[in-house]
């Protein structure tokens, strides 16, 4: 009676160290749902490895935003030839004051001013980062310092992503998030895996050095597939002709490889808010001809 009283008590132990078992593998495995729910929502799909022997940055992009998962974060040289910028339109300064307060990253008028940009737009400093006319500028002329870390793409630019993304999902096409904010210490690794692999001048043609990437200002992301058969996709052709409507231009765009000072990207979109994006794109200038500024390393 003992003996079985004491079996039927060791069976209730086992049952419970089961059950307790059970409980924590329920818990992982839902914790791990959540986590993956979130890398989704905060563009962390992955993709495709191009085979297209001209790709330089998705490889090791895709590492580099596994590194980025481990350290729990979300995560331009140019002839400068400014005299073109007098092509185009916005060469006002109130022209572009009112987009600057939509992407400014919280310019105001504290800092110094540091000059005067080829198109009569003032450049301030502020906390060590450039702001042109208001606009935060990271390029190979202007950088950022290395605690400048925002942790993620600024929630603005988030909103305006989404409304584009639907927008495109209207019309059958799939937009997605495949790398967005980089710290200081992740476009380093970045860089130099790019550096090691190609060499330094042909890294610079299509990776910014750290401190140098816009990446950097939790003001930009790449989208779907980083390489270049993603110019030849529905999404890109519909971005090229919609991305202003939803406050965003392609940064580094076709033509004017050497005043941005890198290669054509047509994943990569630079938030500006809808009134300067739409003036920036009917301008058919890029951002540093727009501002007239220039991108390029100092040595
Ligand atoms: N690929 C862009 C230029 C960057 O590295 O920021
Ligand atoms: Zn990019």
């Amino acid at each position: 009676m003992e003996k079985r009283k004491s079996s039927s008590r060791m069976r209730g132990r086992r049952k419970a160290q089961r059950n307790a078992v059970l409980a924590v593998v329920a818990f992982i495995v839902a914790a791990a749902g959540i986590i993956g729910v979130v890398a989704v929502a905060g563009g962390g799909k992955s993709r495709s490895v191009s085979e297209n022997p001209d790709v330089k940055e998705s490889q090791l992009q895709t590492e580099s935003e596994q590194q980025n998962n481990e350290n729990g974060q979300n995560e331009n040289s140019s002839t400068g030839d400014e005299n073109s910028a007098e092509n185009g339109d916005g060469s006002s300064e109130s022209e572009t004051s009112e987009s600057a307060t939509e992407a400014d990253g919280g310019a105001n008028q504290d800092g110094e001013v540091t000059g005067v940009s080829a198109r009569g737009y003032e450049i301030r400093l502020i906390d060590g980062v450039s702001y042109v006319n208001g606009i935060l500028i990271a390029n190979k002329t202007y950088s950022l310092p290395s605690d400048y870390n925002p942790g993620k793409i600024d929630d603005t630019v988030m909103d305006a992503f989404y409304e584009m993304q639907s927008a495109a999902a209207a019309e059958g096409l799939n937009l997605y998030i495949s790398s967005g904010f980089r710290s200081y210490n992740t476009q380093y690794w970045l860089y130099n895996s790019y550096v090691e692999r190609d060499g330094k001048e042909e890294a610079d043609t299509y990776s910014a050095r750290a401190g140098y990437s816009e990446h950097q200002t939790g003001l930009c992301f790449d989208l779907n597939t980083i390489d270049d058969s993603f110019a030849n996709t529905p999404e890109s052709a519909w971005l090229e002709q919609h991305a202003q409507e939803y406050g965003f231009i392609i940064r580094y765009p076709k033509g004017k490889e050497n005043i941005t000072g890198y290669k054509y990207e047509p994943w990569h979109l630079r938030y500006l808010g809808k009134e300067l994006a739409e003036k920036v794109y009917n301008s058919g200038l890029c951002l540093e001809e727009y501002l007239g500024i220039t991108s390029v390393y100092s040595d």
